[in-house]
């Protein structure tokens, strides 16, 4: 059975009759050690790094990763753990309930990271549809195939973990009520560099409404909304985390930094939507996953964490870094490609600042960042242009048909 496909909408109760054939009575293992772990789109850009830490790091776990290798899927950001003995690929669909449900039993699942998702902004723009399906009924089917199966067995859900992996984008969008720039009230060492402004004097905290902006963002908050209801339903044990925009090695290059970037190395123009103004919150992906790894084992249940480094950025200055440090690590001359930027058509309902108070994680989990800003841009720069053929592999299939559709007449 789908769980997507939307004749099924209509059946009475098809949730809970899942067409499994129960051939075999599974093995019980210790399930209080969260051993056999599913991690969704874990090909993805912070899958990958989320799984590669897991198999690295736990090598007597076992982690399985599902990912239905969308244009955003690339198993070749796991090529160095791909061999690993704790390491299991599975292709699938998150939407497809009956292999996740039968995965799960095959498996003994006993934790799931689910980050698999639609992730772009633009995209959802042109394409709503997708979004809901894999964003909200995906996330429904991973919710119902945990319930099912872990209700079948005696100890249910003792120390099991649905740990869903949200996103700042679905509190809205804060008013940019110092656009010269404050000093921030909190400093982590994400912000600890020399430019480090705050653009407004409200954050993001866990209790604030939601008020999504995007299709994009609305599908992810209708997805919180169920992970929350199966909780206050069922008392499924799951936790939600809402991180700001993150930034590394292996992002697909639809998202500013690596799209900069490889514009920046081939002397293409970079389309700055409307004035460049608008605010992001940065963290550099390890630390993202490293959070991920803490709140997994250690969060609290049916608790709520926001992830970020009080890093906040204009898009023009995050692009005037980017061309300096482009241009320095090629070897061409200081601000040679500033003529690049490319001031273009605003996305539409843009949100004007992102800025996430991350304090509730620091008090009562003690995580920081560990990557200054500067530090984690100059990796990451350096790391996509000592990565030609991986960013060349993507930029060669259908992308360009994208670049041309998203840019073309903007
Ligand atoms: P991504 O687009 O790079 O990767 C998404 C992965 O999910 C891909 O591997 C894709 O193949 C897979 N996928 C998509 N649809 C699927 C389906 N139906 N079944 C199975 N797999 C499917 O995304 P990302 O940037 O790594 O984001 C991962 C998660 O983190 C998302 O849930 C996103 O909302 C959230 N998030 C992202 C950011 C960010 O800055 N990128 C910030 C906060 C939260
Ligand atoms: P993006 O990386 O798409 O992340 P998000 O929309 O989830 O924050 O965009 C980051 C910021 O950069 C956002 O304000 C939109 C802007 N942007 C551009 O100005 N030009 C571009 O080509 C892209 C992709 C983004």
């Amino acid at each position: 059975m789908h769980i997507c496909n939307y004749s099924l909408l209509f059946i009475p109760n098809f949730l809970r009759i899942p067409n499994i054939c129960c051939t075999f009575a599974p093995k019980l293992r210790n399930s209080t050690t969260m051993r056999s772990i599913i991690i969704t789109g874990g090909a993805g850009f912070i899958g990958s790094h989320v799984v590669r830490l897991f198999v690295n790091k736990y090598p007597e776990y076992r982690i399985i990763n599902v990912d239905k290798l969308t244009y955003a899927g690339n198993l070749a950001n796991l090529r160095d753990i791909e061999d690993k003995p704790n390491y299991r690929f599975v292709k699938a669909d998150i939407c497809d309930f009956d292999t996740i449900y039968r995965l799960m039993q095959e498996e003994q699942v006993t934790g799931i990271i689910h980050l698999a998702a639609e992730s772009h902004v633009d995209r959802s723009i042109k394409d709503p549809f997708t979004f809901a399906r894999t964003n909200v009924m995906g996330t429904l089917s991973m919710l119902q195939a945990a319930k099912l199966y872990w209700e079948t067995l005696p100890e249910k859900y003792e120390g099991k973990r649905f740990y869903h992996i949200s996103t700042d984008e679905v509190y809205g969008a804060l008013e940019m009520t110092h656009p010269d720039g404050i000093e921030p009230p909190f400093t982590t060492k994400a912000s600890s560099g020399s430019q480090h402004l705050a653009y407004g004097d409200k954050f993001f905290t866990e209790d604030l409404k939601y008020q999504p902006h995007s299709p994009y963002s609305a599908s992810k908050a209708s997805s919180d909304h169920f992970v929350r209801a199966f909780h206050d339903t069922y008392g499924l044990p799951t936790i939600v985390t809402n991180c700001s925009n993150n930034y590394g090695p292996y992002q697909f290059p639809e998202k500013l930094i690596p799209l900069f970037i490889n514009n920046i190395r081939h002397r293409r123009a970079l389309p700055v939507y409307g004035q460049g103004l608008n605010v992001r919150d940065w963290l550099y992906v390890e630390d993202h996953a490293r959070a991920i790894d803490l709140i997994f084992h250690k969060g609290t249940v049916a608790e709520t964490y926001n992830i970020g480094g009080f890093n906040e950025w204009k898009n023009i200055d995050i692009v005037k870094v980017l061309i300096r440090t482009t241009d320095r690590l090629l070897g061409r001359k200081e601000d040679e490609d500033m003529n690049l930027i490319t001031y273009v058509t605003d996305r539409a309902g843009h949100d004007m600042r992102y800025a996430i108070d991350s304090r509730k994680l620091q008090r009562e989990l003690g995580w920081e960042p560990t990557l200054q800003f500067e530090e984690g841009i100059e990796k990451t720069v350096r790391w996509y242009l000592d990565n030609q053929a991986w960013m060349d592999n993507i930029t060669s299939g259908d992308y360009e048909k994208y670049y041309e559709e998203m840019y073309r007449n903007r």
